[in-house]
């Protein structure tokens, strides 16, 4: 397929994201001072959109659980904040039969969150050329 214009240059100003499309594929373009970057736009962890969250230098920062990904290399620098432990605290004031069932339903998704595992994102050629940004998702790593 090669190189596909995506988005125009000045659409993404320096220390912004964009979600594009090519196909099936999802792709956040990312602008780190002028050099931009394309990296897959789902999260590593549970499928998040990149785009959506926040960037500081090379580094993005998933809007769901703020899992971190370094740009240039698509690679995990930390992983999810998971808060669900003693949420069920928070219903205190409620009948017994409530507290208990609320709390097993949290120890429960705490558990099969504690099992997920967070993955790197993939990451795309990108050229910029004129005006234009330009992906191939062909050769991602
Ligand atoms: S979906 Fe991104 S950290 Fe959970």
């Amino acid at each position: 397929m090669g190189f596909v214009k995506v988005a125009k240059a000045d659409e993404i100003v320096p220390g912004a994201m964009k979600h594009v499309e090519i196909g099936e594929t999802e792709i956040c373009i990312v602008n780190v001072e002028g050099v931009f970057y394309a990296i897959g736009d789902r999260c590593g962890h549970e499928n998040a959109r990149m785009s959506r969250g926040s960037l500081m230098g090379t580094i993005v920062t998933c809007p769901m659980h703020a899992s971190q990904f370094d740009v240039t290399t698509g690679k995990l620098m930390s992983g999810p904040v998971l808060e669900l432990d003693g949420i069920a605290e928070k219903f205190s004031g409620c009948p017994e039969n409530v507290r208990k069932s609320v709390g097993e339903m949290f120890a429960g998704i705490v558990e099969e969150q504690r099992l997920i595992k967070t993955y790197d994102l993939p990451v795309y050629n990108v050229k910029h050329e004129g005006s234009n940004i330009l992906v191939d998702i062909s050769a991602g790593r």
